[in-house]
């Protein structure tokens, strides 16, 4: 059965590659996603990123409808911030990994505290862009097949 997963990513990511390269590395963001589909061929990857919270929160709900097995979310900034984003992990029920590139409790002391990462099953941080394939090989081994919604952990 394909695992149907979603690859979500917040504020700026979109200006991966350009963006404070000796912070967030080289690597684009569709080049980071071409590495995911080529690494887990068996895994239906839908990827998103916006810069607003309610578009974040609205592919969730929509990800928990439609019976997504899993989600990776890098929340950038909103990582710190947003209690409506962790609500949203928290009302859908799905497993989700928080990623960040950078590790964000070695930096600024705002970056430390992590708002949304409680809702979350757990959190990579620091690796740069090898935590994205970690955090899928996680909900493909730990995470439900998608096929019903309902959380199977194994
Ligand atoms: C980030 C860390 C956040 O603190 C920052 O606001 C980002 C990127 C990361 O991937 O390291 O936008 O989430």
């Amino acid at each position: 059965m394909s695992r149907q997963l979603l690859v979500l990513n917040g504020p700026n990511l979109n200006l991966l590659g350009e963006r404070e390269p000796g912070v967030y590395g080289r690597q684009s963001l569709a080049d980071l996603e071409d590495n995911l589909r080529a690494a887990f061929p068996e895994v239906d990857f839908s990827f998103f990123q916006a810069n607003g919270a309610g578009a974040l929160i609205d592919r969730l709900h929509q990800a928990h409808a439609t019976g997504v097995g899993g989600a990776v979310l890098n929340p950038g900034g909103l990582a710190h911030t947003s209690v409506a984003l962790r609500d949203a992990v928290a009302a859908v029920a799905l497993p989700v990994v928080e990623v960040h590139l950078s590790n964000v409790h070695a930096r600024e002391d705002f970056r430390r505290r992590l708002v949304v990462a409680g809702a979350c099953e757990g959190v990579v941080a620091g690796l740069g862009p090898r935590g994205y394939p970690l955090a899928v090989q996680h909900l493909v081994e730990h995470g439900s097949t998608g096929s019903t919604g309902a959380r199977e952990r194994g």
